[in-house]
Formats: C-alpha cells, structure tokens, sequence
C-alpha cells in the first residue's frame, strides 16, 4: 500500500511483557514538516521511534514509513531514515572522524561526497580541529552532535531523532534547529522527541502530545493551547508536567530567538 504521509501509524499497539508502551495510536506525519512527540517520561516517544526504525516490533498494527511497509522492508526504511537514539552508541575506540567515514561507507556515499558532508557539518556544529580526538575523550554533548552528523549524512528524506538537543548547549541546540529547518525547506521530514513543552514549541510544526502509550492530543501548540483550557481538559495537567525546568531557559531563549 501507498502512503502520502511520510511515517503511518494504523492501529499500532506495542506490548512489552506487562507493559502497555504504546496503546493502538493512529498517526500520520505529513512530508515536510517537523513533528515533536511530546511526553513525560514513560509515555512511549521512544517505542514508537524504534518501531519507525523496525528496532522494535508492533504488537499489532502496522507501520508505513515513505510509503515502505517497515515490517516487509526494514533495510529500504533504514536506507532512507537518519536515526539518533536517545543514548547514542557511538564507537568510543574511533576518533571521530574513523567514525563518520566509518558510517559514510555503510551507506555507500562517494569519497568527495562524504569529504564534502563531513566538513560541513563538522563545521557547522563546531567540532572542528576535534574530529582527530578519540570519541572516549568526547563531552555528551559532542557525542551527540557526532550521532547527528552521522544521521544527517546520507541526505535521509526522514530523520528520527529521539531527545536531540539533550546534552547540548543554547548555541547547539540553535545550530541543530537551524539545520532542521534548513532540511525541511529541502523537503526532509523530521520526527522528534522531548519531554519540554518549550522546546516542541521552538522547534516543531506540530506536536503529538503522548501519555500512557495513546496520544492525545495532536496539532499546532495554538491549537493545543485551545484543547488544553476546555473545561476538564486532562490536557492542561500533563502541560504542566511537561514546562521545562530553569535549567533550559536559556536553551529556550535562544531556540526563540
Ligand atoms: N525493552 C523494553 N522492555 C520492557 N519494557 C520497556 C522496554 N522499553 C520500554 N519499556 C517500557 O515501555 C514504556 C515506555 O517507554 P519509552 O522508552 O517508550 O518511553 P519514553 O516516552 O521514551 O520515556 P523517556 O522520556 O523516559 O525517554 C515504559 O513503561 C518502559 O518501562
Ligand atoms: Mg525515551
């Protein structure tokens, strides 16, 4: 079956022993945009992003992703989706340059290709003159804008990045959003995770806010605004939960600048 959407989610249930992780959620995200899933901690943001990736199995339900059924064609999925974990796990025993090479070559992109996509972004996220350093020696931060990189460099059509802009600072976090946007007007659909209300605001189109593995709420922060002050709305509970802490205001500040 076709998709126009860019991910399709149909009746998709994630059990995992006695945990409901996620709960029959239907979800379409238009090509193009930028898409937060939004939720408190344990809501299911991460299940639903792996099974985007094929990492982890439905259930039931099914998956379309670029109009690929991911369950009958998991490697055509990963051929054209960047991916960032939530915890990265990049090879500490490369510098970080072995590692991107490493990676450009997994995907087959030509010498001058990847010389050229690599400086670039090393650049653009402010890790040249590190690329020679072993990743051990890396901050989080930096282990994080090496994962980004690497997601980014086979020109993905969908990038799935889950809590991108944990660990890195006001600047980064800025340079990251720039870059998305830079994508989306290329026609990249990006599908994010974060647990900061603030953030999904900054960065994102529209939000699906996600509680106890069903979603739900969906649309443009006005719009959830809107949902949010009905009477009896559950809604306005969970943003409360999920309004950033001190901590991120200046990362806040500067995605709104
Ligand atoms: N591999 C697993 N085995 C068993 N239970 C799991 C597994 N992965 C996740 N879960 C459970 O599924 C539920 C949803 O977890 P998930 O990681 O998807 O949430 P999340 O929204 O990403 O949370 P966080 O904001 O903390 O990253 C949780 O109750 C979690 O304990
Ligand atoms: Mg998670």
């Amino acid at each position: 079956m076709n998709s126009n959407y860019a991910v399709e989610f149909q009746n998709t249930t994630k059990q995992y022993d006695e945990i409901l992780a996620v709960d029959n959620i239907d979800l379409k995200i238009n090509t193009g945009e930028i898409f937060a899933l939004l939720g408190p901690n344990g809501s299911g943001k991460s299940t639903t992003l792996k099974m985007i990736m094929g990492l982890v199995q439905p259930t039931s339900g099914s998956v379309q992703v670029l109009g690929i059924d991911v369950k009958k064609d998991p490697v055509a999925v990963k051929r054209q989706v960047g991916y960032v974990p939530e915890s990265p796990s990049v090879y500490e025993f490369l510098t970080g340059i072995e590692y991107l090479d490493f990676i450009a070559d997994i995907y087959g992109i030509s010498p001058a290709d990847k010389k050229q996509r690599v400086n670039e972004y090393l650049k653009a996220l402010q890790l040249e003159g590190r690329e020679g350093d072993m990743i051990n020696s890396y901050s989080d931060g930096m282990k994080k804008k090496i994962s980004l990189i690497s997601a980014f460099l086979h020109k993905p059509k969908l990038l799935i990045l889950d809590e991108p802009l944990n660990a890195l600072d006001p600047r980064s976090a800025r340079i990251v959003k720039d870059l998305l946007h830079e994508l989306k007007s290329q026609g990249v659909t990006t599908i994010l995770s974060t647990h900061v209300l603030e953030i999904a605001e900054a960065v994102c189109d529209r939000i699906g806010i996600m509680y106890q593995g069903k979603i739900l709420s969906l649309g443009t922060m006005g719009e959830l605004r809107k949902q949010a002050s009905l009477p009896e709305s559950k809604l306005e509970d969970i943003f409360l939960k999920l309004t950033g802490t001190g901590d991120l205001k200046p990362v806040v500040e500067e995605l709104l600048r």
